[in-house]
């Protein structure tokens, strides 16, 4: 087993004004490469804020994040902008895809982070939109697709730049069961098929069946994990 995420003794703390909010209570964690997890807990209890620290979006308070090696607590916001848009794809509730591009230029969007040229990145998108089933939804906009197809094109741009790690905030929460069901199918066959590594947060006990794993987050830390039949 190769460690991916290494977590030790994480801490989070808010500053609001005088009020200081912890979240984040000396928090451990190991992840796999190759893990499927799924992150449940109140709503409040700090899912979204440890997303945030994994990915590189957010600065812990104290503790250390090593993610394939590399110690991102240490590195500074342009090194970290960097390493982002090299390793890690995000998935959102509500998909934040640009309303006035295709799904095409949406999904091309990180790689304008890119040397890709014009062609290059067309290409790549096209695989992705193929990789997720919307090869005949290139050209429509985000108001002319349903909300399971949105989160497919959002799924399509967080894995266009070949991201070893999947960060899956609440993905299905405003679907229907169905297109729920098909997001986390598609979810299963990026790990299970393309080895991608992913924590995905969710409220939803039947989502959660669809990783390997489930861990969950309460009073500022990990309190419990549960293994899944494969
Ligand atoms: N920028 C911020 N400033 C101050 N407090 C914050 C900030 N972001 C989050 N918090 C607080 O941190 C705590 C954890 O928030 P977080 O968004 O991580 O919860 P969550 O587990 O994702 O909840 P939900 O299930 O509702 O999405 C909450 O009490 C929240 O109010
Ligand atoms: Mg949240």
């Amino acid at each position: 087993m190769t460690t991916l995420v290494s977590i030790r003794n994480l801490t989070k703390s808010y500053q609001r004004g005088p009020e200081k909010v912890d979240v984040l209570h000396g928090l451990d964690l190991d992840m796999a490469a190759g893990d499927f997890v799924a992150l449940m807990g109140p709503s409040g209890s700090g899912k979204t804020t440890l997303l945030n620290l994994i990915g590189g979006l957010d600065a812990p308070t104290s503790g250390e994040i090593d993610v394939a090696g590399q110690r991102i607590d240490r590195m500074g916001a342009g090194q970290l902008a960097a390493w982002r848009s090299q390793n890690v794809g995000y998935v959102f509730q509500f998909y934040n895809l640009m309303p006035a591009l295709s799904a095409q230029k949406n999904v091309e969007l990180p790689l304008l982070l890119t040397k890709l040229g014009g062609a290059q990145r067309k290409r790549n998108a096209q695989i992705a939109l193929e990789l997720v089933g919307l090869s005949d939804r290139t050209s429509h906009k985000p108001s002319e697709l349903s909300g399971g197809q949105q989160q497919r094109v959002a799924i399509a741009r967080a894995i266009v730049s070949d991201p070893t790690l999947l960060i899956c905030d609440e993905p299905t929460g405003d679907l229907d069961r169905q297109s729920a069901e098909e997001i986390l199918g598609l979810l299963q066959e990026l790990n299970r098929e393309h080895g991608k590594t992913i924590v995905m947060v969710t409220h939803d006990p039947k989502a959660a069946e669809y990783a390997s794993h489930t861990l969950h987050l309460d009073k500022g830390v990990l309190v419990e994990q549960q293994a899944h039949a494969a």
